[in-house]
């Protein structure tokens, strides 16, 4: 299904932009299929809130009865403003303060990841202080290579996330000291836009040598948690708009050694809401050089950081000249001549360019331009760098 038609698009036509569009019925669509996918097996969907905290997308998640995945005490408080049942709600992260947790605590959250043996005893201090019990998953770092770009990879033993194997030993020692932690199970998380499902395998292998090795240690392990990072198709919005839902859920179905009364858990962000928005902006300026041609956008890295941060594609549509009729009324040239150009944002820095080298109909100032699948770590990932103005969002409903 296109995203776009003649009505959005003579819409957009009266709107002050760049503003990131979401198209609910998108959203809709994925969620259907992510929790169809998910109920065959019984498995429990997180949405892990860092793609996109956009209040109208989190109270549609939300509405689908999916839980929380949260990495920030502010994370924590607008899932429950939003409705998520706390006993939905997991938080992980590398560096959760004290106030975070301290939140977290009042909250009743189901449970904290934890990431780190210092970090189980600080839990434990503050839970103790407050005559609570903290529920824990230990996050371990299973160095599964994600075959996914580096800056996005976090289960391999270089990374700071999660806890190594090898320190197993003293997570044990550190559990039956604190008792005011409950053991609940075992959190993994490898990495991002993951689309090769032996990876998943792979991971699956890790997960029962892992938890195996708990039950050893006179441990139950009740909950295993995956963690997220189905991929999304960049190259192919329309014709490809939703995850692998299905193949990703039957890997966990075949290859986790799933044991009586033992829940499965998932933290899905991108695989959500990647495809459901896109960042709408203008041509300012069209910069015809010797060696290059430049689209200046009023769009930039501000808005949109992924292509300069993890050289990460994003499609990108002349809306005007793809349309049935320009701005200037003239009518539609689908054939008409295409330029190569480097796509640039107006920010003052070398690296603030979406695409370099894109073949695209010729285009002129005023024209509306699509960047595409911007709806996970688009709108969440904007800064203010240079004064910008926050960017806006429009719905299509
Ligand atoms: N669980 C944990 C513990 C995570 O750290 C993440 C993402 C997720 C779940 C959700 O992963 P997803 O299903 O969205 O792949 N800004 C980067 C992505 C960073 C992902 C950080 N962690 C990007 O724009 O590609």
């Amino acid at each position: 299904m296109p995203m776009f038609d003649e009505d959005n698009i003579t819409k957009f036509k009266e709107l002050e932009t760049p503003f990131y569009y979401y198209d609910l019925n998108i959203l809709r669509e994925t969620l259907d299929a992510c929790t169809n996918a998910s109920a065959k097996y019984g498995f429990h969907v997180h949405y892990a809130m860092k793609a996109n905290f956009n209040p109208k997308v989190l109270d549609m998640i939300q509405s689908y009865g999916i839980g929380a995945d949260c990495v920030s005490g502010n994370e924590v408080k607008a899932a429950i403003e939003h409705g998520f049942g706390k006993e939905n709600i997991v938080f992980a992260g590398v560096g959760k303060s004290d106030k975070e947790i301290n939140l977290a605590l009042d909250a009743d959250i189901f449970c904290f990841n934890a990431e780190s043996v210092q970090e189980l005893f600080i839990i434990n201090d503050l839970a103790k202080a407050k005559n609570k019990s903290a529920a824990i998953a230990i996050r371990i770092n299973p160095n599964v290579d994600a075959h996914t770009h580096h800056f996005i990879t976090t289960g391999l033993d270089e990374n700071k996330f999660g806890i190594n194997s090898w320190q197993l030993p003293d997570v044990v020692d550190a559990l039956r000291k604190c008792d005011s932690l409950k053991f609940l199970g075992i959190h993994f998380h490898i990495g991002s836009q993951i689309t090769d499902m032996e990876v998943y395998k792979n991971l699956c292998t890790r997960i029962n040598e892992m938890q195996d090795w708990f039950a050893d240690h006179g441990f139950e392990v009740k909950l295993l948690n995956t963690g997220g990072g189905l991929g999304v198709d960049y190259h192919n919005p329309d014709t490809n708009g939703t995850a692998d839902f299905e193949s990703y859920f039957k890997v966990f179905k075949d290859f986790l050694n799933v044991k009586p009364g033992q829940e499965v858990h998932f933290e899905l962000g991108r695989a959500l809401v990647a495809q459901c928005s896109a960042l709408i902006s203008r041509v300012l300026y069209v910069k015809n050089g010797q060696k290059k041609n430049f689209l200046v956008l009023d769009a930039g890295m501000t808005e949109l950081i992924r292509p300069m941060l993890y050289q990460a594609y994003h499609q990108i549509e002349n809306l005007s000249r793809e349309s049935e009729s320009n701005e200037r009324g003239v009518a539609a040239n689908r054939q008409s001549p295409t330029v190569h150009y480097d796509v640039v944002g107006p920010i003052c820095e070398s690296t603030d360019c979406f695409q370099k080298d894109v073949e695209m109909p010729e285009s002129y100032r005023g024209d509306l331009i699509a960047i595409r699948t911007t709806g996970a770590y688009g709108e969440v990932m904007a800064s203010g760098y240079n004064l910008r103005d926050r960017v806006g969002s429009v719905y299509s409903e």
